[in-house]
């Protein structure tokens, strides 16, 4: 019997201690289970503290964490997303059911999805761009999304946080600046070119009138001696008999027209105004000079062929007196090409609207121009004749781009020279 009970006690006392384990390992059980709960219950309220939108799924992809900041950001409420699998995250971000970051940072090995704008995997973390039109109630934003795995003590995947950062406000104002750079590089680059075409046509315009003012000077000077030699002449004629001093006499005074015909030259270059507009018909204009100039030249056996392609009222709008001039010179030189004083002058108009030009060619089978001279036709004084002032082109090269026009040269030695006159129908606004 005392075997028995001695065998009962020590039973008892073993159980006892056995209880008294179990008690100890329920109480550290609870102890540790209770740190754990605190532990996660900081993190919780870490995440749910974070300004950047974030969430987190376990290994099953199922939803753990979803803080205030990404409830503001699709408008789904935590209560809704936690305990969701099922790329559930990603149909609520981007309105599709497929894998987002967070799925490829939980598989290496997974290839990065291409629908980012930008994407990178450093060191295990995944960093991504991207533009999400369904994002703050379909107003959309810019979106920098960040993702990595999470790890268990013994280094195995045990889920996936993703924290996404709106940079809306950093790309727009990005945009803005780079708007802003382009149209200041824009406005920067047409502004040095204007002031760069402003300063050329300042130095020609300067140079131009101190060759004009000399011109002018020098004209008007030798314009009263002239008129005096003249008159001496006419005078000394009168009272003479003899043919030989007649002849010599008038041997002056044709010298004294062909000086004023030069000082008219200088004058007219000199005295170039800016065009007073009015409207044209421009056709009957270069008629009028074409018929003043066969006049002029009637003697020369040239055979002047004409082809005007414009209507009665065909009208730009020029000065009538500049378009004189213009045509003139150019007229003047195509027979003056001739130096047998005999050849072709063809003389081609077109009024053409659209594109809204007028264009008038002048083309002659004369002596034609070198490449070297045809460099410096619009140079004021440079001539190759020996009564010529060298300012006939000077002028219609001015005349022409105060109407906004281009002159055109094309020719070869022997050959002849064709020569064309560009000008606009209606003037641009100022
Ligand atoms: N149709 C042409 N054929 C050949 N050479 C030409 C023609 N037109 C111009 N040239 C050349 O260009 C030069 C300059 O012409 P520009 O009309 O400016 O002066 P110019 O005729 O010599 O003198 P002017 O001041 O009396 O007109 C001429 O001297 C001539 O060498
Ligand atoms: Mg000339």
């Amino acid at each position: 019997m005392s075997k028995k009970i001695k065998k009962l006690r020590n039973f008892n006392s073993l159980l006892r201690s056995v209880n008294q384990k179990l008690t100890m390992e329920i109480i550290q059980r609870k102890a540790a289970e209770n740190k754990l709960k605190t532990a996660y219950q900081q993190l919780s309220d870490i995440i749910e503290f974070l300004p950047d939108a974030t969430f987190v799924i376990d290994k099953n992809r199922t939803i753990i964490a979803w803080n205030k900041a990404i409830e503001e950001m699709t408008g789904v409420k935590k209560a809704e997303m936690v305990g969701k699998s099922d790329y559930a995250y990603a149909v609520t971000l981007f309105g599709q059911d497929r894998p987002l970051l967070m799925d490829m940072a939980m598989n290496p090995e997974k290839e990065i999805e291409p629908q980012y704008n930008f994407i990178k995997r450093i060191n295990g973390i995944i960093y991504a761009e991207v533009f999400v039109s369904s994002l703050y109630s379909g107003k959309g934003a810019y979106i920098w999304i960040k993702a990595q795995p999470l790890f268990d003590s013994e280094k195995n995947i045990v889920g996936a946080v993703e924290s996404i950062r709106d940079i809306t406000a950093r790309k727009e104002a990005e945009a803005i600046l780079q708007r802003d750079k382009d149209s200041f590089e824009n406005l920067t680059k047409e502004r040095t070119k204007q002031l760069l075409e402003v300063q050329k046509k300042l130095a020609d315009a300067k140079h131009l009138s101190e060759i004009g003012s000399l011109a002018a000077t020098v004209a008007h000077e030798l314009r009263n001696p002239l008129a005096a030699i003249r008159t001496a002449a006419y005078n000394i004629s009168k009272k003479s008999s003899s043919p030989r001093l007649k002849s010599h006499l008038s041997n002056i005074e044709k010298k004294v027209l062909e000086s004023n015909q030069i000082i008219n030259n200088l004058l007219s270059y000199s005295r170039i105004k800016v065009p007073h507009f009015e409207e044209v018909k421009i056709c009957k204009i270069l008629e009028e000079c074409i018929d003043a100039a066969k006049d002029r030249y009637y003697k020369w056996d040239v055979k002047l062929t004409k082809k005007l392609l414009c209507r009665k009222n065909d009208i730009i709008n020029a000065d009538p007196y500049q378009m004189r001039e213009l045509f003139n010179n150019l007229l003047n030189n195509g027979y003056e090409s001739f130096l047998e004083k005999k050849g072709k002058l063809v003389i081609f108009a077109q009024y053409q609207s659209p594109p809204g030009f007028f264009t008038a060619s002048f083309s002659d089978n004369g002596i034609g121009i070198s490449p070297g001279d045809l460099k410096k036709l619009a140079e004021p004084f440079f001539t190759t004749k020996s009564k010529g002032t060298g300012l006939g082109l000077t002028v219609c090269q001015q005349l022409v781009r105060l109407h906004e026009g281009k002159l055109d040269f094309q020719s070869e030695i022997g050959k002849g020279t064709q020569v064309t006159v560009t000008l606009p129908i209606e003037r641009k606004p100022a």
